[in-house]
Protein backbone atom coordinates (compact mmCIF):
# COMPACT_ATOMS: atom_id res chain seq x y z
CA UNK A 1 0.00 0.00 0.00
CA UNK A 2 1.79 3.24 -0.36
CA UNK A 3 2.51 5.92 2.06
CA UNK A 4 -0.02 8.20 3.07
CA UNK A 5 0.58 11.93 2.13
CA UNK A 6 0.00 15.16 4.67
CA UNK A 7 0.83 18.31 5.33
CA UNK A 8 3.94 18.64 6.34
CA UNK A 9 3.13 20.79 8.89
CA UNK A 10 -0.43 21.96 10.86
CA UNK A 11 -1.01 24.35 12.85
CA UNK A 12 -1.63 22.82 16.44
CA UNK A 13 -3.68 25.99 17.83
CA UNK A 14 -6.48 25.54 15.01
CA UNK A 15 -10.00 24.34 16.25
CA UNK A 16 -9.52 21.14 14.98
CA UNK A 17 -6.39 20.73 17.07
CA UNK A 18 -7.96 22.00 20.11
CA UNK A 19 -10.02 18.75 20.55
CA UNK A 20 -9.25 16.98 23.68
CA UNK A 21 -8.04 13.42 23.02
CA UNK A 22 -9.43 9.74 24.64
CA UNK A 23 -7.19 8.92 27.61
CA UNK A 24 -4.82 6.07 26.78
CA UNK A 25 -5.78 3.29 29.26
CA UNK A 26 -2.83 0.55 29.24
CA UNK A 27 -5.06 -2.38 29.71
CA UNK A 28 -7.43 -1.81 26.89
CA UNK A 29 -4.82 -1.47 23.99
CA UNK A 30 -1.31 -3.82 25.39
CA UNK A 31 -1.51 -7.62 25.77
CA UNK A 32 0.71 -6.98 28.87
CA UNK A 33 -0.16 -3.67 30.22
CA UNK A 34 2.16 -3.43 33.09
CA UNK A 35 5.25 -3.78 31.46
CA UNK A 36 7.63 -0.45 30.97
CA UNK A 37 6.26 2.23 28.87
CA UNK A 38 8.33 4.13 26.44
CA UNK A 39 6.36 7.16 25.10
CA UNK A 40 7.07 8.38 21.72
CA UNK A 41 5.94 12.71 21.29
CA UNK A 42 5.84 13.68 17.78
CA UNK A 43 6.44 9.67 15.97
CA UNK A 44 5.54 11.42 12.58
CA UNK A 45 5.10 7.60 10.77
CA UNK A 46 6.15 6.18 13.57
CA UNK A 47 8.47 3.69 12.12
CA UNK A 48 11.48 4.45 15.31
CA UNK A 49 8.76 2.69 17.84
CA UNK A 50 7.80 0.01 15.56
CA UNK A 51 10.90 -0.92 15.33
CA UNK A 52 11.82 -0.55 19.17
CA UNK A 53 8.93 -2.76 19.47
CA UNK A 54 9.86 -5.20 17.47
CA UNK A 55 13.41 -5.77 19.25
CA UNK A 56 12.32 -5.01 22.46
CA UNK A 57 9.32 -7.11 22.49
CA UNK A 58 9.12 -7.11 26.93
CA UNK A 59 8.61 -3.63 27.02
CA UNK A 60 5.25 -1.14 25.74
CA UNK A 61 5.65 1.81 22.76
CA UNK A 62 2.82 4.32 22.93
CA UNK A 63 3.68 6.90 19.79
CA UNK A 64 1.60 10.39 20.04
CA UNK A 65 1.41 12.46 16.82
CA UNK A 66 -0.92 15.16 15.47
CA UNK A 67 -1.65 14.21 12.06
CA UNK A 68 -3.80 11.60 12.74
CA UNK A 69 -3.58 10.16 8.78
CA UNK A 70 -0.05 8.82 10.27
CA UNK A 71 -1.44 7.66 13.42
CA UNK A 72 -4.19 5.21 11.44
CA UNK A 73 -1.26 4.22 8.87
CA UNK A 74 0.88 3.24 11.74
CA UNK A 75 -1.85 1.41 13.67
CA UNK A 76 -2.69 -0.80 10.45
CA UNK A 77 1.17 -1.24 10.10
CA UNK A 78 1.78 -2.28 13.88
CA UNK A 79 -1.85 -4.14 13.86
CA UNK A 80 -0.64 -6.21 10.30
CA UNK A 81 2.72 -6.83 11.94
CA UNK A 82 0.78 -8.58 15.12
CA UNK A 83 2.63 -6.08 17.59
CA UNK A 84 0.39 -5.82 20.60
CA UNK A 85 3.04 -4.01 22.65
CA UNK A 86 2.97 -1.06 20.10
CA UNK A 87 0.02 1.64 19.91
CA UNK A 88 -0.28 5.22 18.28
CA UNK A 89 -2.64 8.06 19.32
CA UNK A 90 -3.78 11.04 18.00
CA UNK A 91 -3.28 13.94 19.75
CA UNK A 92 -2.19 17.10 19.80
CA UNK A 93 0.77 17.23 22.94
CA UNK A 94 1.22 20.99 22.99
CA UNK A 95 -2.39 21.17 24.50
CA UNK A 96 -3.39 17.76 25.50
CA UNK A 97 -0.60 15.39 27.06
CA UNK A 98 -2.12 15.59 30.18
CA UNK A 99 -5.35 14.53 29.52
CA UNK A 100 -3.79 11.85 26.91
CA UNK A 101 -1.78 10.39 29.79
CA UNK A 102 -4.19 10.69 33.22
CA UNK A 103 -4.88 7.10 32.99
CA UNK A 104 -1.79 5.78 32.86
CA UNK A 105 -0.32 5.26 36.30
CA UNK A 106 1.94 6.81 37.76
CA UNK A 107 5.57 5.41 37.30
CA UNK A 108 4.56 3.10 34.29
CA UNK A 109 6.52 5.37 32.21
CA UNK A 110 10.00 4.50 31.85
CA UNK A 111 11.45 6.41 28.90
CA UNK A 112 10.04 9.29 26.53
CA UNK A 113 12.10 10.27 23.65
CA UNK A 114 11.14 13.94 21.44
CA UNK A 115 12.96 13.88 18.36
CA UNK A 116 13.65 16.79 16.21
CA UNK A 117 10.04 18.43 17.27
CA UNK A 118 8.96 21.39 14.15
CA UNK A 119 10.70 24.22 15.63
CA UNK A 120 8.25 27.01 14.33
CA UNK A 121 11.18 29.43 13.18
CA UNK A 122 9.72 32.75 13.64
CA UNK A 123 8.42 34.59 17.13
CA UNK A 124 4.69 34.93 16.11
CA UNK A 125 4.61 31.40 15.61
CA UNK A 126 6.64 30.32 18.94
CA UNK A 127 3.30 29.59 20.97
CA UNK A 128 3.30 26.68 18.12
CA UNK A 129 6.42 24.79 19.78
CA UNK A 130 5.21 21.36 21.38
CA UNK A 131 7.73 21.10 24.25
CA UNK A 132 6.05 23.37 27.09
CA UNK A 133 6.65 24.36 30.67
CA UNK A 134 3.47 21.99 31.58
CA UNK A 135 4.43 19.09 28.78
CA UNK A 136 7.76 19.04 31.01
CA UNK A 137 5.85 18.85 34.25
CA UNK A 138 3.36 16.14 33.06
CA UNK A 139 5.77 13.59 31.73
CA UNK A 140 8.00 14.05 34.48
CA UNK A 141 5.44 13.48 36.97
CA UNK A 142 4.43 10.72 34.92
CA UNK A 143 7.89 9.10 34.89
CA UNK A 144 9.03 6.13 37.38
CA UNK A 145 12.08 7.12 39.58
CA UNK A 146 14.98 5.99 36.87
CA UNK A 147 13.04 6.38 34.14
CA UNK A 148 14.69 8.84 31.58
CA UNK A 149 13.85 11.54 28.67
CA UNK A 150 15.60 12.12 25.59
CA UNK A 151 15.39 14.92 23.74
CA UNK A 152 17.16 15.61 20.53
CA UNK A 153 17.02 17.96 17.46
CA UNK A 154 19.11 20.25 14.88
CA UNK A 155 17.85 23.63 15.37
CA UNK A 156 20.19 25.26 18.11
CA UNK A 157 18.22 27.74 19.60
CA UNK A 158 14.87 24.87 19.81
CA UNK A 159 17.83 22.33 21.45
CA UNK A 160 18.70 24.78 24.14
CA UNK A 161 14.93 26.06 24.56
CA UNK A 162 14.04 22.51 25.02
CA UNK A 163 16.77 22.05 27.59
CA UNK A 164 16.01 24.82 29.81
CA UNK A 165 12.82 23.76 30.05
CA UNK A 166 13.57 20.28 31.11
CA UNK A 167 16.93 21.73 33.63
CA UNK A 168 14.06 23.43 35.96
CA UNK A 169 12.94 19.91 37.29
CA UNK A 170 14.47 19.58 40.56
CA UNK A 171 13.40 15.84 40.06
CA UNK A 172 15.69 15.27 36.44
CA UNK A 173 19.33 15.48 36.44
CA UNK A 174 21.20 16.22 33.10
CA UNK A 175 23.19 14.12 31.16
CA UNK A 176 25.07 15.34 28.17
CA UNK A 177 25.37 12.31 25.53
CA UNK A 178 27.35 12.94 22.08
CA UNK A 179 25.51 9.63 20.43
CA UNK A 180 21.83 8.20 20.44
CA UNK A 181 21.39 6.21 23.65
CA UNK A 182 18.76 4.30 21.32
CA UNK A 183 19.80 1.70 18.53
CA UNK A 184 17.27 2.93 16.12
CA UNK A 185 17.24 6.27 14.27
CA UNK A 186 14.13 8.19 13.52
CA UNK A 187 13.68 9.35 10.14
CA UNK A 188 14.45 13.01 10.83
CA UNK A 189 17.95 11.72 12.52
CA UNK A 190 18.72 10.00 9.24
CA UNK A 191 17.86 12.94 7.09
CA UNK A 192 20.29 15.03 9.12
CA UNK A 193 23.24 12.63 9.26
CA UNK A 194 23.22 12.15 5.48
CA UNK A 195 23.47 16.14 5.44
CA UNK A 196 26.46 15.68 8.06
CA UNK A 197 24.35 18.58 10.55
CA UNK A 198 24.83 18.96 14.04
CA UNK A 199 22.71 17.12 16.40
CA UNK A 200 21.99 18.09 20.25
CA UNK A 201 21.39 16.19 22.75
CA UNK A 202 20.24 15.26 26.38
CA UNK A 203 19.17 12.65 28.47
CA UNK A 204 17.11 13.65 31.36
CA UNK A 205 16.77 11.16 34.36
CA UNK A 206 14.71 11.13 37.16
CA UNK A 207 16.46 10.94 40.55
CA UNK A 208 15.67 7.37 42.40
CA UNK A 209 14.21 9.14 45.39
CA UNK A 210 12.36 12.17 43.78
CA UNK A 211 9.80 12.11 45.89
CA UNK A 212 11.96 12.87 48.41
CA UNK A 213 14.02 15.88 47.11
C1 LIG B 1 10.12 17.09 12.24
S1 LIG B 1 9.00 15.80 12.59
C2 LIG B 1 10.03 14.58 13.41
C3 LIG B 1 9.38 13.24 13.46
C4 LIG B 1 10.18 12.14 14.18
N1 LIG B 1 10.22 12.36 15.62
C5 LIG B 1 11.56 12.01 13.62
O1 LIG B 1 12.53 12.34 14.33
O2 LIG B 1 11.69 11.57 12.46
C6 LIG B 1 8.03 16.44 13.96
C7 LIG B 1 6.77 15.65 14.19
O3 LIG B 1 6.09 16.15 15.34
C8 LIG B 1 4.70 16.24 15.03
N2 LIG B 1 4.11 17.28 15.87
C9 LIG B 1 4.29 18.62 15.78
N3 LIG B 1 3.56 19.25 16.71
C10 LIG B 1 2.92 18.30 17.41
C11 LIG B 1 2.00 18.34 18.48
N4 LIG B 1 1.61 19.51 19.01
N5 LIG B 1 1.54 17.18 18.98
C12 LIG B 1 1.93 16.00 18.44
N6 LIG B 1 2.78 15.88 17.41
C13 LIG B 1 3.27 17.03 16.89
C14 LIG B 1 4.68 16.62 13.56
O4 LIG B 1 3.43 16.37 12.95
C15 LIG B 1 5.80 15.75 13.02
O5 LIG B 1 5.35 14.46 12.69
Amino acid sequence: MPRVRVHQHVNPLAPFYRRSPTPIVPDDIFAEPARPLHLDIGCARGRFILRMAEAIPDWNFLGVEIRHQLVDEANRIGGEKGLRNLHYSFCNALLWIDRLVEKIPDGRLHAVTIQFPDPWFKKKHAKRRMVTPEMVETITGKLAPGGTIFVQTDIEFLAEEMFDLFRQRKELQEVAIEENPFPIKTEREKAVEEKSLPVYRRVFSKALLSNKL
